[in-house]
């Protein structure tokens, strides 16, 4: 297939290189102007992979592709795709992969004219440089239709699991979707506003916390028409925190470097869909506002 990688930060270069190797025609479609990019991947048991070369912003690429994966942040999305919606045939299948939900929301209109695709991954990956991504953890990638067009487009999930295992298709993707936000509302904020590692979440000062959290989180999962119980859910939290103990989460980091965080696509959009129900999430709300708070301190600098 023909494949064009936009945002071929951490996440996109590891698809980019694990679908090249698995014999697709890549290129990559980053926010700067280079005819090519190259990248080193280092896997997950420390192998170094051959140097390639990726044809790169070539607009011949966009116009000729099979399938378009898009591996901007959330909030870079909708500047990500706008532009280069033109350049894009009906037929080429789009793809969305970011953490969070509604980063498709603004662009949901134009979408209805291409076969679109979400997903969400638990693979890691970090980007020390320009030209080398490094696979932190091996992972799971489930994919699924966010429109009619997208339901014929089950192939795609062989065609990831092919590159890298395990990837698999899912009728109702919004599932999924909820099952990582709730995990993210919880381990997100917390870990980005006390700076600490997964693990600590753990500990009996959460406590409270986190049921709070599950609370809020099972009553607007229910009316989204996902059904789960609070134990349920919060033991799958703490699974998470359990597994991932020595991590830090993304929006640990992404305050400590000063980026923007994906909070509103995190428990602003839980937030967001709370409303919309009628119902009540002042835990969730608060940690929005800290992170946002947070966030505010370093741009007004
Ligand atoms: N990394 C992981 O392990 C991981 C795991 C699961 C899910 N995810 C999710 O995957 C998504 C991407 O994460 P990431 O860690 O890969 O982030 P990242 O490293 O920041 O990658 C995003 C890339 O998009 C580029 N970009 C931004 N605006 C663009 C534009 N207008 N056109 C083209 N490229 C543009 C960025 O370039 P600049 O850097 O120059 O801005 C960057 O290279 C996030 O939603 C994240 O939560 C990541």
């Amino acid at each position: 297939m023909n494949i064009v990688i936009v945002g071929p930060g951490a996440i996109g270069s590891l698809w980019a290189y694990s679908l090249y190797q698995a014999g697709h025609k890549v290129s990559l479609w980053s926010k700067h102007i280079r005819p090519t990019s190259s990248l080193t991947l280092e896997n997950v048991d420390g192998e170094i992979h051959p140097h390639i070369s990726f044809p790169a912003q070539e607009y011949s690429q966009l116009n000729h592709a099979d399938l378009i994966l898009v591996t901007v942040k959330a909030w870079q999305v909708t500047q990500a795709l706008s532009p280069l919606l033109e350049h894009i045939h009906t037929d080429t299948i789009l793809m969305f992969m970011q953490n969070g939900m509604g980063a498709t929301d603004q662009l949901f209109p134009a979408l209805k004219h291409y076969p679109t695709l979400l997903a969400t991954t638990t693979h890691g990956a970090w980007k020390p440089s320009s030209d080398y991504v490094r696979h932190t953890g091996l992972g799971q990638t489930t994919i699924g239709a966010l429109n009619s067009k997208g339901e014929s487009c089950q192939f795609i999930a062989d065609v990831f699991e092919h590159a890298l295992p395990n990837s698999l298709w899912v009728n109702d993707i919004s599932v999924p979707l909820w099952a990582k936000l709730a995990v993210n509302c919880v381990i997100n904020p917390l870990t980005a506003i006390h700076q600490c590692k997964n693990g600590q979440l753990l500990s009996d000062t959460f406590t409270t916390t986190i049921n709070k959290l599950v609370e809020e989180l099972v009553l607007v999962m229910s009316q989204e028409g996902i059904s789960i119980t609070h134990a349920v859910l919060r033991q799958q939290i703490l699974s998470v925190a359990q597994a991932t103990a020595d991590n830090f989460s993304s929006m640990q980091q992404d305050i400590i470097h000063q980026r923007p965080t994906e909070i509103d696509f995190i428990n602003g959009y839980l937030v967001k869909i709370a409303q919309q129900h009628g119902i009540k999430t002042p835990e969730n709300k608060q940690l929005f506002q800290q992170i946002k708070k947070l966030e505010k301190q370093w741009s007004q600098l």
